[in-house]
């Protein structure tokens, strides 16, 4: 039987190029030079399957183009980029990767809380600058995370494993969802659940972990802002879009908040002036899943999906519309 076409819009990890060459016909562009929006187009015609990132846009033209499209697999966890109500609607399987990234991207949450609170990217520059000329009792103070609150927004795989972190810290753990989750959870992470106006008022370090949709777009904008304390510091590892960035520049620019910690932008890659121009802030370039182990498991997590649904006519174990299979 003629091997399927599978298309994949950036070159993954050797681990998941193995399994995916030995089951189909492989399109990968060369190494650093992702197809763009065009050249996914030109490429989709006879795809069976389709690999994308993020930063790929999934909507309805690409799936007029991928007419022969049976899976897509993102390789994320978010999704927001997919239309999922379109692959829905034309019976295609959407999968993603979560889980194997949820301690990676909450360790990077760490990264970015004690970044920020120790002031380590700026204390680095100070060193590499030369002007480090010997120990002194205020030289770059910066805030206690031990003892202090943090308060997670969004308590799903990766905002618990921050929890998880955030006890062995010694702090005090806050959380924000629609719905508690349960006690037996909630007694794990010694973790309280709150409505969202006191855990903005209440925490030192607010993160920020719920997937993009159209409830949780610019969720933190002015009034949340206007909550926090001074001294607290804003975390974002989700999706640049929950936090209204210009209202987050107000916010830093007045002293409303301390400062921020950020691996992703709302008009990525673009990231605003302001930004880096301020002392307060650490910016990292949306690296949350970016260690060479996790990203090995995301690549065979993906070429995994293509198997299941191309090869053995079944549904990827992490699947996003399992609607589309008649239980
Ligand atoms: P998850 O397990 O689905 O957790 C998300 C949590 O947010 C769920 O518990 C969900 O509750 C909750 N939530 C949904 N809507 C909310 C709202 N309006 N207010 C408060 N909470 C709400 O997903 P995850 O694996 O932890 O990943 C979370 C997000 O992190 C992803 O969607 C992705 O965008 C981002 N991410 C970023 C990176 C990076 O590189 N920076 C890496 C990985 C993931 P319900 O389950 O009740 O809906
Ligand atoms: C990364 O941002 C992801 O959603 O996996
Ligand atoms: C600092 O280096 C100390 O010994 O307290």
């Amino acid at each position: 039987m003629a091997r399927s076409h599978v298309l994949i819009t950036s070159v993954l990890p050797d681990a998941g190029m193995t399994v995916l060459k030995k089951h189909f016909r492989v399109t990968s562009p060369e190494e650093n030079q992702p197809f763009d929006r065009q050249g996914m187009i030109d490429r989709l015609k006879d795809a069976k399957g389709l690999i994308c990132m993020l930063s790929d846009r999934i909507d309805r033209e690409i799936f007029e183009q991928g007419s022969k499209l049976k899976v897509i697999a993102n390789y994320a966890v978010g999704y927001n980029n997919i239309d999922i109500d379109e692959a829905t609607s034309r019976g295609i399987a959407v999968a993603n990767t979560p889980d194997v990234l949820t301690n990676t991207t909450a360790d990077l949450t760490f990264a970015l809380i004690l970044g920020i609170s120790r002031r380590i990217v700026e204390a680095d520059s100070f060193v590499r600058s030369g002007a480090f000329s010997g120990w002194s009792p205020k030289l770059m103070l910066g805030t206690d995370i031990y003892g202090k609150t943090i308060g997670i927004i969004g308590f799903g795989r990766i905002g618990q494993a921050v929890a998880q972190r955030a006890k062995g810290f010694g702090m005090h753990i806050l959380y924000y969802e629609p719905e508690p989750k349960s006690y037996a959870i909630e007694r794990t992470f010694e973790a309280f659940y709150c409505d969202l106006a006191l855990l903005l008022s209440e925490a030192d370090f607010v993160s920020v972990h719920v997937p993009l949709n159209d409830e949780t777009y610019h969720m933190i904008s002015d009034r949340e802002f206007s909550r926090m304390k001074p001294s607290a510091f804003l975390i974002n590892v989700a999706r640049g879009p929950v936090v209204d960035e210009k209202a987050l520049i107000r916010a830093l620019t007045n002293g409303i908040i301390a400062g921020c910690a950020l691996d992703v932008y709302e008009h990525e890659p673009a990231v605003t002036g302001e930004l880096i121009a301020m002392k307060n802030t650490v910016l990292v370039p949306h690296i949350g899943s970016a260690t060479a182990q996790t990203r090995d498991r995301m690549a065979v997590m993906v070429a995994e999906s293509m198997v299941s649904v191309l090869v053995r006519d079944e549904c990827p174990v992490h699947i996003v519309n399992p609607q589309i299979y008649p239980s």
